[in-house]
């Protein structure tokens, strides 16, 4: 038992250091480096998608035999497309995917592979990009007050194929005095109570939400006023 728990734990370090150099380098335990790739990134959709793959050295380590960029393809994780018309050779040691005008279904993990002298191939390294846009402008934006006893916000939001977060706050008085959306809460979604914390705000005539939507491409401000008595559903 114990033994085993211990090859777990080295097993793990080993995972992890495994993770965190092959996302550098691509050098993992028990692998050649043979190069590495574009680090992952976020794009626009539009912009040229590029993935550069460079050769450490212009000898194959293992097998003492020359090669150069021209050896190098890159493929996709998804469907294994190979982009031979889109693959260019930069200079001798770096070969370069140029997909223009990308759009969503771009998206995708995509290796770098060294083609052998014997046909085999292996992976130099990967490159994980998504495409898509800047956050988006929300819509329908609603808050209900039911009977001051606790304030309900709902709005929906459009996807921009990327990570993006929306956070909510509420101006009190003035911008400078803003409260957070209480937990649990959700892009979505944030309700106020008596109990939640912070508590729902009932003396505040004027109302100002303002959400932040935000992702590595870009972010937005989206403002709605409301008077708090025209919002509110007496019991
Ligand atoms: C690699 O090949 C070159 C010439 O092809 C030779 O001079 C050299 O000794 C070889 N190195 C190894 C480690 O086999
Ligand atoms: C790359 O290797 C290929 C095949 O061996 C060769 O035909 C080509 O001339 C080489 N290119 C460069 C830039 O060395
Ligand atoms: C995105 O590009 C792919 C191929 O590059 C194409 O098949 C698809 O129709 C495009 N989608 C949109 C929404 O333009
Ligand atoms: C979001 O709305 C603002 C004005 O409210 C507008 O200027 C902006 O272009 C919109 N952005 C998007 C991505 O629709
Ligand atoms: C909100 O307040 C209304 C009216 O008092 C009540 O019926 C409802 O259960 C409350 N909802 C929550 C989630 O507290
Ligand atoms: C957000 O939370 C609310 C209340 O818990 C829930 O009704 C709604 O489905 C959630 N939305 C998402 C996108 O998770
Ligand atoms: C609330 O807004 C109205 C008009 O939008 C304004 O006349 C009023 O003075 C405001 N009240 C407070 C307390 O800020
Ligand atoms: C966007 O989100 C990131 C990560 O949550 C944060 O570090 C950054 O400050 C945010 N940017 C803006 C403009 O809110």
């Amino acid at each position: 038992m114990n033994c085993l728990r211990s090859l777990d734990v080295i097993w793990a370090i080993l995972f992890f250091f495994a993770f965190v150099q092959t996302s550098r380098s691509c050098w993992g335990p028990g692998s050649l480096q043979y190069g590495y790739t574009t680090s992952d990134y976020d794009l626009n959709v539009g912009s040229d998608l590029i993935v550069d793959c460079i050769l450490e050295s212009g000898i194959l380590p293992n097998i003492n035999v020359s090669v150069n960029s021209s050896y190098l393809i890159f493929q996709r994780d998804s469907n294994h497309q190979i982009f031979s018309s889109y693959t260019h050779q930069i200079d001798k040691l770096t070969s370069q995917l140029r997909i223009p005008n990308a759009n969503v279904s771009d998206s995708g993990l995509y290796h770098c592979q060294i083609v052998f002298p014997d046909n085999s191939k292996h992976l130099v390294c990967s490159t994980k990009v998504f495409v898509g846009y800047p956050p988006k402008n929300v819509s329908n934006f609603k808050c209900i007050s039911r009977n001051f006893d606790n304030l309900t916000c709902t709005w929906e939001i459009e996807s921009s194929y990327i990570k993006t977060t929306y956070t909510l706050t509420v101006n009190l008085l003035s911008d400078d005095i803003s409260m957070h959306c209480p937990e649990p809460n959700n892009d979505t979604f944030c309700q106020w109570t008596e109990d939640t914390n912070p508590p729902y705000f009932t003396m505040i005539r004027n109302l100002t939400f303002v959400i932040n939507g935000n992702n590595s491409l870009g972010t937005i401000e989206n403002i709605f006023k409301f008077d708090h008595f025209a919002i509110v559903i007496p019991n």
